[in-house]
């Protein structure tokens, strides 16, 4: 993979000589050797006829990192937009995630295949019956994780990495004699769950972490732009370059062009600045925004 251009100066095109983002990685590099974009444009619940657009909004404005998942269910979409931009396949880092609903051995293949053909229409998908969601594999994810080795090993993927993944979990999957280590966890990180403990075992075991709802989800959007300690800049991009600052790869979600241009323009934080925001989103008690537990008929929490 080509390393992406990448928006710098304050215009709205990216800019072919930049490596960083004014004091900020624009990518990580994961124990593979692969360069992953530290800013991906999220698409959960970008809507159809809508989230084909944003994708080429994102792509001209610089982005090289788009993060799907075969349950947001509009992968044709953002597959038919990538082909018409004209940006080179290979130069874009692209996440799908495998679903809950699949995480049995035999099932892992044939939901990979179903992503990479779309990126085409879906049957839609159901989210299951509470007995599709394997308590079991979720605690102890290694048969799926050595299904996953295989599509590695098969070149059907490059990279694996898992999400929502806490701790413990992840002593479970990395106590096994894995071929492939996890490239990244995906977990819910923003201002009102700052996840302070994740990333400091994150940082010490050298597992990335990728930031999703960064900006407090769709909910609580409009409170995180209200945080005090966020003045500079725009209140996104303040929140979004926090991210970045804290060593996570962050992914917001925009379907407004100008937003979308708004959150790939970071900075590095004034040392002051980051330190009041990291202060203020220590001091209050964490809230996670999303946990689908409940909504999914399970009677055990499937993050804990
Ligand atoms: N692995 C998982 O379980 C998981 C779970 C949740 C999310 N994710 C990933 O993380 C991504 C982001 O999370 P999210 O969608 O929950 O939340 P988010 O990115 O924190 O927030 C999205 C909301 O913020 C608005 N927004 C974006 N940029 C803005 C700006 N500059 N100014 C004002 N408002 C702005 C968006 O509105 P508009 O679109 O209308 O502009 C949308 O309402 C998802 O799209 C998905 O890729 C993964």
């Amino acid at each position: 993979m080509s390393l992406p251009l990448y928006n710098y100066n304050d215009s709205d095109k990216a800019d072919p000589e930049v490596t960083e983002y004014r004091g900020l990685p624009t990518h990580y590099t994961l124990p593979s050797g692969a360069q992953i974009p530290s800013v991906a444009l999220g698409v959960w619940q970008a809507q159809k006829g809508e989230v084909g657009a944003a994708v080429k909004t994102a792509l001209d404005a610089g982005y090289r990192h788009i993060d799907g998942a075969w349950a947001y269910r509009n992968e044709k979409e953002v597959g038919d937009a990538l082909k018409e931009s004209g940006v080179k396949r290979e130069d874009v880092w692209l996440t799908s995630k495998l679903w809950n609903t699949f995480h049995a051995p035999e099932d892992v293949e044939p939901a990979l295949d179903e992503s990479l053909k779309k990126f085409r229409p879906l049957a839609v998908p159901k989210n299951g019956t509470p007995a599709n969601y394997d308590k079991d594999l979720t605690e102890n994810p290694y048969p799926t994780w050595q299904k996953l080795e295989e599509m590695v090993e098969k070149g059907k993927v490059k990279n694996i990495g898992i999400s929502n993944f806490n701790i413990r979990r992840i002593q479970n999957l990395t106590a096994n004699p894995l071929k492939v280590q996890p490239a990244v966890n995906q977990v819910e990180i923003n201002f009102w769950f700052p996840q302070v403990e994740l990333l400091e075992f994150s940082k010490k075991t050298g597992l990335l972490l990728e930031a999703y709802s960064p900006l407090g989800s769709t909910q609580r959007v409009k409170d995180s732009l209200n945080v005090p300690e966020v003045t500079q800049m725009t209140p996104a991009q303040v929140l979004i370059s926090w991210h970045v600052q804290r060593g996570t790869i962050t992914l917001p979600k925009s379907v407004t062009p100008s937003r979308v241009i708004e959150n790939i323009h970071l900075k590095k934080l004034p040392d002051a600045t980051f330190d009041k925001i990291e202060a203020a989103a220590r001091a209050h008690k964490p809230e996670r925004g999303l946990n689908p537990s409940k909504a999914w008929g399970l009677d055990w929490d499937i993050f804990e």
